[in-house]
């Protein structure tokens, strides 16, 4: 191969203050890990010598908590676009120390191409395997792809692989690798079941793109799944008896079935219980991130074809799945996020959206991304996408958090991600919130049965003192957050009053 290769410290030395770089992959999955470490060395270097050495970032989603962990440690990093899980970089951002742009993951592709995001500058991609063919090179990326192809298309200086040794080049034909044409001329994006090929199954580019290979072994960072709780199994159970009676009404498909699972243990459990319903027909999945239970599932033929923009499951699990890869093969397939997420192809399917929030309101406005309003967990992701466009779309979370402290239904989201107008559904442990065809007091009620009963009195007391000003959606604006401040002054939301 004409390609050179470097180490991760020279290519490191070649990336300026300044820079904007785009990394591939899409959580920890296909997350370079050598280069971006050795840049925050580089970046605690020139702290000590007294310069300035910042970076900007953008990624898929987020990247392996060593990356943004150790650029958010060694203060190098100025922006980050356009979603971050790592507890570190949380708490630059929650103190303006780094400047976040929490971004629809579905957009973050198109603000690259239009320029909104600016020039990047370097790209780092994680590839299973490069070819070079007539003058040509392929990159077969790994584990997540996220925004590498517009990455490689777009960055001024070329871009950096880390060949990494421990994927398996058995991944490759299990990507599907296309970039959306810009708006008026762009065609259809053709995808009308999870597992059509529209694309290649690696990015082309010429030679002269490519910056320099990092030889690398490393697993990806995925963590083991947190085990099941009571809660998130009785919530798994609840949401698939809400889509059995949905597809019983005939609201939804009974015959094709498609699910975005959304991150994290609820999730899991959920596509875990609908899988063990024997009311539930095998079933598709068209996702952003794919966790263990919809994988055992497809090996047991209850899915029937998944596409996913990565593969979140832990290094023992992916190991498995690249020994077994057969059992996958057309059965799977891994997009970049901008197909992953892409309103036209969520809209096509008729999916059934299932994300995860932090709080809900009584008429059903969700906050994915605030604590108390102001405090940035991680960011909105792809949730947006998949709730404005699904065909029923549903939201998940635990009644109350810290030891009950918190009720997760409030009167009044502190912060709004997800409007009334686009959720569809509500499940907690104690049941589901239907709010379709339902008006704001119907809704409220619906909502505030299904709260911890701790907090039932307390929510029905607030309606009743916001109905005393009538209107549609009765709200008492000087009560509206009465919770979430007792929160903040005694550390718990139980009220005994509404009164001053
Ligand atoms: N007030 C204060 N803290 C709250 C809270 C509330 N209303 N609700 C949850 N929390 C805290 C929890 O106590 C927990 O704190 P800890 O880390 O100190 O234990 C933390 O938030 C995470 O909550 P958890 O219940 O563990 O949920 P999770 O890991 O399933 O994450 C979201 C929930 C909403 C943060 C997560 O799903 C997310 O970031 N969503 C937005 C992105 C998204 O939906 N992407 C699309 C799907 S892939």
């Amino acid at each position: 191969m004409n390609i050179p290769e470097i180490t991760a410290a020279e290519a490191a030395s070649q990336i300026e203050h300044g820079a904007l770089i785009g990394v591939g992959g899409f959580g920890p999955a296909g997350s370079p890990k050598y280069i971006i470490p050795q840049l925050a060395q580089r970046a605690r270097q020139e702290h000590a010598a007294g310069r300035p050495f910042k970076v900007s970032v953008v990624t898929g989603a987020s990247i392996g908590a060593s990356c943004d962990g150790e650029l958010a440690e060694a203060d190098a990093i100025d922006r980050r676009f356009p979603f971050s899980v790592n507890a570190q970089l949380r708490q630059a951002f929650n103190s303006g120390r780094v400047r976040y742009n929490d971004l629809n993951l579905s957009d973050n592709a198109s603000h690259l191409r239009q320029g909104v995001t600016g020039q990047i500058d370097w790209g780092i991609i994680e590839a299973c395997d490069v070819q070079e063919i007539h003058g040509r090179v392929r990159i077969y990326l790994t584990a997540g792809i996220g925004i590498a192809p517009t990455i490689c298309r777009l960055a001024k200086n070329g871009v950096f692989i880390e060949l990494n040794a421990w994927h398996s080049t058995r991944l490759i034909g299990m990507h599907d690798i296309y970039e959306i044409e810009a708006p008026w001329f762009r065609s259809p994006v053709r995808i009308t079941q999870p597992v059509e090929h529209i694309g290649m199954p690696y990015i082309e580019t010429t030679p002269d793109r490519i910056r320099g290979i990092v030889y690398t072994n490393a697993p990806d960072e995925a963590r083991e799944m947190l085990p099941a709780t009571p809660a998130t199994l009785q919530i798994g159970q609840n949401l698939a008896d809400f889509l059995v009676w949905n597809m019983k009404q005939g609201y939804i498909f009974k015959d094709r079935l498609t699910l975005q699972s959304g991150v994290g243990s609820a999730a899991n459990a959920v596509v875990g219980a609908l899988g063990s319903q024997p009311d539930v027909p095998n079933f598709n999945i068209y996702t952003e991130v794919l966790q263990e239970e919809p994988l055992r599932l497809i090996r047991e033929g209850r899915i029937t074809a998944a596409s996913t923009g990565a593969l979140t499951i832990s290094s023992t699990h992916l190991k498995d799945l690249y020994e077994n890869i057969d059992q996958y093969r057309g059965r799977l397939l891994l997009r970049p996020s901008e197909i992953s997420n892409c309103p036209e192809i969520i809209a096509r399917l008729g999916i059934c959206s299932i994300n995860t929030a932090i709080e809900v309101d009584i008429y059903g406005h969700v906050n994915s991304t605030k604590i108390c309003g102001s405090k940035m967990m991680n960011g909105v992701g792809g949730s947006a996408d998949f709730t404005c466009n699904a065909m029923l779309a549903t939201f998940t979370c635990a009644s109350t958090t810290k030891d009950g402290r918190i009720s997760s239904i409030v009167p009044f989201c502190s912060h709004v991600d997800h409007t009334e107008h686009y959720v569809d559904a509500i499940v907690t442990e104690y049941g589901v919130a239907d709010l379709r065809n339902k008006c704001a007091t119907e809704r409220a009620e619906a909502i505030i049965a299904i709260a911890h009963p701790d907090y039932r009195p307390i929510l029905r007391e607030y309606l009743r003192i916001a109905q005393q000003g009538g209107g549609h959606t009765p709200h008492a604006l000087s009560k509206a957050f009465a919770m979430h401040e007792a929160f903040m002054k005694k550390g718990d939301m139980r009220l005994t009053t509404f009164e001053d």
